[in-house]
């Protein structure tokens, strides 16, 4: 069989020849003595026009009356039309029903709310906009492989179940082997889950940072791509419990160098997910986000704005003074909230914006305290439409200065043995970042909710099928 993203492609060399597709029904028209039928097999955005005649086509009513969602295999005569609207159509000779679709088919032609179609996660990637979306995650998850294998990072595989908390936020799923329904009990009474992992305390990864950094002691430039899971409790169209996380981490390299990675790493998947899926984004460009090409071709071809947390309080600040009102007052050492990430990276420098120095009290125990003992060499990158995408920092290398950190926030040195050995064997200057995948892929379709990136979502209240 041909994939019709092969027959947009050699078109001029399969002009005229019998070809053989198979796909799945988008929509029928008969027009009693030929009909059409919109198929697409997934190769590519477009659909194929299979054009059928009642006089050359043994089981013209049959086909006529399949509904849509139904899989064909069709064989046909490649028919090139330059005068239409599409290049070319299938003439067919033979239509095959693989299977039927029931009349009750979800997916009909009519627009559908996306509310409904989250509802229907089997089925909603046979629409345009999930179609489009779930390529560009595709092409996008390639393109960040591309971008740090061409400049030799080696891809690391950090654990899922772990027991450290590397974010020492809290904010961690329990992973459990003991009977659930009968706990075993604390003297005290109270359920003990301390021995829930075959006799030690695990969860669910937050973040493979603190593996990542093993690696980049030893291969210099690493990276992680995998899933990571947060239970925090965040009902929001940019918060999942279960997303996938891009982690490079770098030896000898410090926060200036950091940010430099990060711009260039976004530039780089802008413009190969541009160049790899010119119809996708042209589609989103039209029907989801208007303005979109034109932005994120502004954005791969423009600097970065930089600032830091002290200058960006006083930014908001200001803004408040003048009238502009924020649901949440800002003064220096809050934690920016949304609405405080997108006026900086919206109204203000009106592009991606990086966020550098912000006070060590909000921030992760591992992040490199700066000379002013106050702030931290922490960066967040902004942008437009999504807020923060990208969080990084200088890793603290300095022993007595982590020791001592580690100490202050009450954190069990114990579980942070092989990470502090790691300043004591050969220890250097090193950093990191995250990239949220799913942020990554809002904002290169201007979806604006993650549970309509990501197939099958995990967000609060919801772990269907
Ligand atoms: O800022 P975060 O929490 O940073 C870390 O986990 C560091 N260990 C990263 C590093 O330096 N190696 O998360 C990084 C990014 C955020 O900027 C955001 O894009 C995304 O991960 N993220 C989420 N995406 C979806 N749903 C959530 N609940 C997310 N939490 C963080
Ligand atoms: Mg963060």
């Amino acid at each position: 069989r041909t994939h019709i993203s092969q027959l947009f492609a050699d078109m001029d060399e399969l002009g005229g020849t019998t070809v053989t597709v198979a796909g799945w029904v988008r929509s029928v028209r008969d027009m009693k003595n030929f009909g059409f039928v919109m198929l697409n097999d997934g190769s590519c955005f477009k659909d194929l026009q299979v054009v059928m005649n009642r006089e050359t086509l043994a089981n013209y009513d049959e086909i006529a009356a399949t509904g849509v969602g139904s899989s064909l295999v069709v064989t046909g005569s490649l028919a090139l039309t330059p005068e239409r609207p599409q290049p070319f159509e299938l003439q067919a000779a033979q239509i095959r029903v693989e299977g039927a679709s029931a009349p009750d088919y979800p997916m009909q032609k009519k627009r559908q709310t996306r509310e409904f179609l989250r509802t229907q996660q089997h089925l909603r990637s046979r629409t345009n906009l999930f179609r489009a979306v779930f390529r560009v995650r595709s092409v996008a998850a390639y393109a960040i492989h591309r971008f740090f294998q061409e400049r030799g990072f080696v891809y690391v595989n950090t654990p899922i179940i772990t027991t450290s908390d590397a974010e020492g936020a809290g904010e961690m799923f329990r992973v459990t082997t003991l009977d659930v329904e009968n706990p075993p009990r604390t003297e005290q009474g109270t359920v003990d889950w301390s021995q829930d992992f075959f006799g030690h305390a695990a969860n669910l990864t937050v973040s493979g940072q603190l593996q990542a950094e093993n690696f980049a002691l030893s291969f210099g430039d690493v990276y992680t791509f995998g899933p990571t899971f947060r239970a925090e409790n965040s009902n929001t169209r940019r918060h999942a419990a279960e997303f996938w996380m891009v982690e490079p981490e770098m030896a000898f390299c410090d926060l200036a160098g950091d940010m430099a990675c990060v711009e260039e790493m976004l530039k780089y998947v802008i413009n190969y997910v541009m160049g790899a899926c010119p119809d996708e984004m042209e589609f989103f460009n039209k029907f989801v986000d208007k303005g979109l090409i034109e932005r994120l071709t502004h954005v791969a071809t423009s600097d970065f704005a930089h600032v830091t947390y002290t200058e960006a309080i006083q930014i908001l600040q200001e803004a408040a003074a003048a009238g502009h009102v924020f649901e949440y007052p800002v003064e220096w050492g809050c934690d920016l909230q949304t609405e405080h990430e997108r006026f900086l990276t919206e109204e203000h420098f009106k592009r991606p914006t990086f966020v550098t120095d912000y006070p060590a009290a909000i921030k992760a125990f591992y992040m490199r305290l700066n000379d002013d003992g106050k702030t931290v060499a922490a960066v967040d990158c902004l942008v437009p439409g999504i807020g923060e995408i990208v969080g990084g920092s200088q890793r603290e290398e300095r022993l007595d200065v982590l020791e001592r950190r580690i100490a202050e926030l009450g954190m069990e040195p114990e579980q942070y043995k092989y990470y502090l050995d790691l300043r004591r064997y050969g220890g250097c200057q090193h950093a990191g970042f995250g990239l949220g995948f799913e942020r990554m892929v809002m904002y290169l379709t201007g979806v604006d909710n993650i549970r309509d990136v990501i197939p099958h979502p995990r967000t609060v209240g919801n772990a269907d099928f």
